[in-house]
């Protein structure tokens, strides 16, 4: 794989020193054997950490999304949604600080060129000598200088100066600059809060470990202005909602912790800041920030575009720049996630087999309809079926080889449910119903299954 670029991209499976890591390695090859991510431009030899997501990761992702847009937006009622555009006016992020200082340290090595990470190189190795970190490798390495990991390109057809403009390194700037907007036109009172979820784009210098970094991605951010005062409180608050979501999807508590942020981590302008990390395969890692950032952004915003911010608030009859807390998390990242700690491995019938034990909200095919046999009106019977359960999630059919064979395919996409129709359905009605991590069967009447697998999957 070659992006074209001489910075250093530790492959998707392998850790800093080129060793397989086990289960990152099979669940790599997984998602590639089934459609759940492709490297992008595969047929090119690939672009380095650019991923695309097949037609089951694409489920998979979109069930991600739709889940915190259900908890974030929908089952509130101070929280609404926005989509901006991606490239905006230069001068937001110059008011965000990002021109200024959205950088990472960056080291070269002398002799083979490569551009590491300089906060990064405990974890990193040599190209050519694996084993060896950079700069152990009899490579020198150049004094640290500053990368701007935004990217640039230019609007219209002149290519200068007075035309650059940047591709989103955050959702959050388009929260912001909106504020007044939405608090007119939706005649809000505080607290509430905006979200939104949407590409972002950033050139990292280490991307890697598959989705977890790479250098375009999708992120599933909401800020929520409060009253100065009542902002610690909402920072509790959104901290034990944002740990829970994962939870209540399926992620095992084990695998999950809050880590608060130490002093010198935090931004000048920060009032606090944790993150949810979550036990990644190449270590704990973060998933999602939980931020109080004060009244920062939306003073920057005033200051830079000369409009009034400000809130007036009827209850006190005061006036002042509302605090934000900022829940920030990554669409692909906690794809991963959930991946990761839905894979599982065990015994069912002498054999092993793999499967990805996903919450049935999140699981990309939520049903699978297999004939017993291929005659005896079972396909005629199982087409029927699955035309019923079509309009509401999806599903899939499948009358290649043993039934055994059949459920094993849908475990490893994590199919929640297998529907079986054999010759009693013919006869009463009734089909069996598989429950993928009981691996056990119930007899259903097939005119309830709408009804039961809407219950078992939303519920
Ligand atoms: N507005 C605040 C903000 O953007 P961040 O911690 O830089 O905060 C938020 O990003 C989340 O976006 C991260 O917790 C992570 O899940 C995701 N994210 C950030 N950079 C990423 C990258 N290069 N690749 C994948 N996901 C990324």
């Amino acid at each position: 794989m070659s992006d074209g670029t001489s910075t250093t991209t530790p492959q998707a499976g392998k850790g800093a020193s080129g060793e397989p890591q086990g289960k990152m390695e099979k669940i790599v090859s997984l998602a590639k054997r089934r459609g759940l991510v492709f490297q992008s431009s595969e047929i090119y030899g690939g672009l380095s950490s650019c991923w695309d997501y097949g037609p089951v990761g694409v489920e998979l992702k979109r069930n991600v999304k739709d889940a915190w847009w259900r908890e974030m937006v929908w089952s509130r009622g101070d929280v609404l949604g926005l989509d901006c555009s991606i490239l905006m006016h230069p001068r937001v992020w110059e008011a965000s600080g990002h021109v200024a200082g959205f950088s990472d340290p960056l080291v070269d090595c002398k002799k083979c060129k490569t551009r590491f990470r300089a906060d990064h190189l405990g974890q990193l190795s040599c190209p050519e000598k694996p084993d060896r970190r950079p700069g152990e490798c009899g490579g020198e390495l150049t004094e640290a200088r500053q990368f701007n990991l935004m990217f640039k390109t230019f609007m219209g057809p002149v290519e200068d100066a007075a035309n650059v403009v940047f591709m989103r390194p955050e959702t959050a700037q388009g929260m912001f600059v909106n504020f007044a907007n939405v608090l007119d036109t939706q005649r809000r009172k505080l607290p509430f809060g905006i979200a939104q979820t949407g590409k972002s784009f950033r050139n990292e210098i280490t991307p890697g470990n598959f989705l977890f970094r790479t250098r375009e991605f999708e992120q599933m951010e909401m800020e929520f202005f409060v009253k100065p005062g009542e902002d610690e409180r909402w920072y509790e608050f959104w901290k034990k909602e944002r740990y829970d979501w994962y939870v209540r999807l399926g992620i095992k508590p084990e695998n999950l912790r809050l880590r608060e942020h130490e002093k010198d981590e935090l931004a000048h302008y920060a009032r606090g800041c944790a993150d949810v990390e979550y036990k990644f395969p190449f270590g704990w890692s973060e998933l999602e920030g939980i931020a109080n950032r004060g009244d920062f952004d939306l003073r920057q915003h005033a200051e830079w575009s000369g409009k009034d911010l400000s809130y007036f608030d009827e209850d006190s009859r005061e006036r002042y720049v509302p605090y934000v807390i900022e829940p920030a998390a990554g669409a692909d990242r906690a794809t991963l996630a959930f991946l990761v700690d839905a894979y599982d491995e065990d015994e069912v019938e002498g054999e092993t087999r793999v499967v990805l034990r996903f919450h049935p909200r999140l699981a990309p095919v939520k049903a699978a309809v297999f004939p017993l046999l291929r005659k005896g009106g079972h396909p005629e019977k199982a087409q029927e079926i699955l035309a019923k359960l079509r309009p509401h999630f999806p599903v899939q059919y499948d009358q290649a080889g043993s039934i055994g064979r059949r459920y094993r395919r849908q475990d490893e996409i994590g199919t929640p449910f297998g529907i079986t129709v054999d010759h009693q359905t013919i006869e009463d009605g009734t089909v069996t119903l598989r429950d993928r991590d009981k691996t056990s069967q119930e007899r259903i009447h097939e005119s309830d299954l709408v009804a039961e697998l809407l219950r078992r999957v939303l519920g």
